[in-house]
């Protein structure tokens, strides 16, 4: 086990004391990643104190500690969880022999374009939300932000570490990519398309964290049980960072229809904008927005890159532990839909061996998840006697990829032709009126103790402090 070094300018416990030349690669990028920090990070917060939390191990008590730091000085590290002695590979082709400490070169090309693209998605999520430091509703929430700006950073970080260390050549262009390529941009923008959709408003932060953060635990999920050993441990440690990140997303949105509904009862009226908040119908054409672009981040159902990725060993599906094989993935079949071939735009479904659609399985398992955490904001609406439900959009509205990009549906799933769609628009998807609503009410409350109107306050502070009256951000 490499002991923690937090002594190291880049805290570790990668042994980058032992390993001099990996070192001065991660020097080297220490510096050029501040140089995009100071660019592209939270927008008017520069050399602020935050109360933040800051990895000081990998034990599931006590890996961080919390304490101000000026933010212009906050350390990035590179953490892995502890390497299991004797660890046996789970899943695919190697199933039961020792995991691999070193990348075999047959998986290199894979590894390192994967290695990329999850990297490629850490700044582009600061990228997106950068703007959001200037409106913070409260202190609380504008130091959640900084905490999630940071480590989605530090998650870029372990990217590049495994690059550096184990894909060797190229990772330096690689390094080099990752900073230059900026979210929305028109000529380098980020990888998935998701990344470059500005977060204009908290509303859509909160949609962000609670669903764009949760596909990035299932993709993490999916390769914490991985062969490749490095890759696991690095992911297990990162997938400790996300939980606070889904956190912030699936407690801020129930902060906002806590406050609707607040609002709905003490006005008696379903239009609770001109009191300053926002409105159930809002709330859920943001939801019809942001949905359909996470969809699409889980790829086609049906995948061969993801079978051969599954039968290499390299990544498997979310808790694959759980499953009763893992080796010739014979245990049942996916449902999933085609294009029907009798041209007539419609679809059919068809049941598939599991291992050709193993995108679709994760799709579906993060799907439930959500549902399953959106029936708690279902149950506040029925305990208010307010409605309709909350509902995720149907898996063909409004895509950009995959089998129903370029056609019309409805958020129900019902194929509409565009003079529908034109018509409903408004009804379907965030309107410029909505957007102007949240430009407006969304005017920064940074004052000890004081919380914005359109949302209700936080239920406890981090780290057991109060939740409002506290200076989470020196200013
Ligand atoms: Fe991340
Ligand atoms: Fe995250």
């Amino acid at each position: 086990m490499t002991a923690v070094d937090l002594a190291c300018a880049i805290p570790n416990n990668v042994g980058l004391a032992q390993k001099p030349e990996l070192r001065r690669s991660l020097e080297w990028f220490g510096v050029e990643f501040r140089k995009w920090w100071f660019d592209c990070g939270p927008a008017g917060v520069r050399d602020n104190e935050v109360y933040l939390r800051t990895p000081v191990g990998v034990d599931a008590l006590g890996w961080a500690r919390y304490g101000f730091v000026p933010l212009s000085q906050y350390r990035w590290g590179v953490f892995q969880a502890h390497e299991k002695p004797g660890r046996l590979a789970l899943f695919g082709d190697i199933a039961g022999r020792p995991v691999w400490q070193t990348l075999p070169q047959a998986h290199r090309d894979y590894v390192r374009k994967l290695l990329v693209t999850q990297g490629d998605t850490e700044p582009g999520s600061v990228e997106q939300s950068r703007q959001l430091a200037l409106t913070a509703p409260s202190l609380y929430d504008l130091r959640n932000l900084l905490q999630f700006s940071v480590e989605e950073g530090r998650h870029l970080w372990a990217m590049v570490h495994l690059l550096f260390e184990h894909v060797g050549a190229g990772a330096r262009d690689d390094a080099e990519g990752l900073l230059a390529r900026r979210s929305g941009s028109a000529g380098n923008a980020r990888i998935l398309d998701a990344f470059n959709n500005p977060l204009q408003d908290w509303l859509s932060y909160f949609m962000w964290c609670f669903l764009a953060d949760r596909d990035g635990k299932y993709q993490l999920l999916s390769v914490s049980e991985s062969g490749f050993d490095p890759l696991a441990r690095s992911t297990q440690f990162m997938l400790t960072e996300e939980a606070h990140h889904m956190f912030i997303g699936e407690d801020g949105l129930r902060r906002v229809i806590q406050r609707t509904l607040d609002l709905m009862r003490e006005h008696d009226t379903d239009d609770v904008a001109p009191h300053g908040g926002i409105n159930l119908a809002t709330i859920q054409r943001f939801f019809n927005f942001w949905a359909p672009r996470i969809y699409d981040l889980f790829g086609s159902d049906e995948s061969p890159r993801a079978a051969d990725a599954f039968f290499a060993g390299i990544k498997g599906r979310s808790h694959e532990s759980n499953y009763d094989e893992h080796v010739r993935l014979d245990e049942g079949t996916v449902s999933v839909e085609r294009r029907s071939p009798d041209a007539s735009g419609g679809f059919v479904a068809v049941q598939v061996p599991m291992k050709d659609a193993l995108n679709g399985v994760m799709r579906q398992a993060y799907l439930r998840e959500v549902t399953m955490l959106m029936r708690r904001w279902n149950k506040m609406l029925a305990r208010a006697g307010a409605g309709p439900e909350f509902r995720l959009p149907s898996q063909r509205f409004n895509r950009n990829f995959g089998v129903y990009a370029g056609q019309r549906f409805s958020p129900q799933g019902d194929p509409v032709d565009e003079a529908v769609f034109a018509a409903r628009r408004g009804v379907w998807l965030p309107t410029e009126e909505d957007r102007a609503h949240l430009r407006a009410v969304q005017q920064p409350v940074l004052g000890r103790g004081r919380v914005a109107g359109w949302l209700a306050p936080p239920a406890r502070g981090i780290n057991s402090l109060p939740a409002l009256d506290f200076d989470y951000v020196r200013l």
